[in-house]
């Protein structure tokens, strides 16, 4: 009896060792950082035509995390970050040297934005990557990051750097992974195939499946398809009051989803400006899609109707009561 006690102390003796042992190393790791690429063949011609098409991506997807006090992104403490990952600053993307990314190349730029390693070789946990984009659409990106608009402008301005916690840090040092670089052209499929459009503006685009799938902890950005739930709605996030929000249903099932809900018509209303049929506006964080336009929003509807149907009555966690109408 005495050996077995003694067996049992030894071996949570040793569980406790092996515990602190992985607690420490995380801690003292940190945040792991990756080799990186210079990518020094890679060049954008900053033209009035990808700046344009700059712009609106990034009002879909750089501006609202990135954007000061003022016009300039200068960056922000993103309140509807995760409650468990802390006070998460966003960073000062202006065209300064020293406070923004004035010194970074178009080639460090792009293989961040699609691997998620920062040109000294940090990653970057926190921030979306964009490795479906087309080649074009990054390109135009980056292109309005050179240019002369008012958001990009030089400011010393900075919001205080991210303090990563002990969450982060195991995360990171487990099942947060930069992705590969694409080692293939992506192109935007011919605007007139409306369900390959469509599929491009969600997915590659946009992402809106990242919100509307089932869990952000379960989505597969490499080959979207796969995440839990694709399109199924009722993943719980935050709003700006710190209040959980679930994304609706938008496959077609007709009980659950939008099948019978919208048409095309109306669901490009909902989308380019939040107004339902019955009246009502979505809630944060689902805000209104205003530079795409109606053509990219009626083929985002005909890619929808195409995708398997998921039967999910999305419920209000805060509240219990069924979330769509
Ligand atoms: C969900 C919020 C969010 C969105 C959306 C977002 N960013 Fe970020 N971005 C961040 C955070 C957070 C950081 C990291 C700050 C840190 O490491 O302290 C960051 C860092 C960066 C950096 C690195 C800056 C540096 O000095 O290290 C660049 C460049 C950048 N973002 C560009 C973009 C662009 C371009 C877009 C749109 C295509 C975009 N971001 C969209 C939150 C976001
Ligand atoms: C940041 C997360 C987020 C992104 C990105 C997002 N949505 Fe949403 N969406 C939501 C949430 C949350 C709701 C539910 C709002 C509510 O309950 O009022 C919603 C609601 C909707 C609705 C209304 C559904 C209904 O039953 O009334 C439609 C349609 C929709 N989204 C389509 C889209 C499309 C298309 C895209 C991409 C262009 C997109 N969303 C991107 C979070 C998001």
């Amino acid at each position: 009896m005495k050996k077995a006690i003694r067996i049992v102390l030894w071996i949570i003796g040793l569980v406790a060792v092996i515990i602190f042992g992985i607690v420490g190393y995380i801690a003292g790791r940190g945040v792991p950082s990756y080799e990186t690429q210079k990518l020094p063949d890679y060049h954008v011609d900053v033209t009035p035509a990808r700046i344009e098409r700059g712009a609106k991506i990034a009002q879909l997807l750089c501006i609202q995390c990135h954007r000061g006090e003022g016009a300039q992104l200068t960056g922000k403490l993103i309140a509807d970050a995760p409650k468990d990952f802390g006070q998460i600053y966003s960073a000062n993307i202006t065209q300064d040297k020293e406070a923004g990314i004035g010194t970074w190349t178009d080639g460090e730029l792009a293989f961040f934005l699609r691997t998620g390693i920062q040109r000294d070789g940090s990653y970057n946990p926190l921030m979306p990557k964009f490795p479906n984009m087309a080649d074009e659409d990054l390109k135009s990106v980056i292109a309005w990051l050179h240019s002369d608009r008012i958001e990009v402008q030089p400011s010393k301005e900075e919001a205080p750097k991210t303090e990563y916690n002990f969450l982060i840090k195991a995360l990171t040092n487990t099942v947060m992974k930069p992705y590969p670089y694409p080692q293939k052209a992506i192109t935007i499929p011919d605007s007139t195939d409306r369900v390959a459009f469509g599929r491009y503006i969600a997915n590659g685009m946009v992402g809106c499946y990242a919100c509307h799938s089932a869990d952000f902890k379960a989505l597969n950005d490499i080959e979207p398809e796969k995440s839990l739930g694709f399109y199924g709605g009722g993943n719980p996030m935050l709003n700006l009051e710190g209040k959980l929000v679930p994304s609706a249903n938008i496959t077609f099932d007709d009980e659950t989803g939008i099948g019978k809900k919208y048409t095309e018509e109306q669901f490009i209303k909902v989308v380019k400006q939040g107004a339902r049929p019955d009246g009502s506006v979505t809630r944060y964080p689902m805000v209104p899609h205003i530079t795409l336009t109606d053509y990219e929003v009626g083929s985002i509807y005909q890619y929808l109707r195409t995708i398997p149907k998921i039967r999910n009555k999305v419920v209000d966690p805060e509240t219990g009561v069924i979330a769509q109408k």
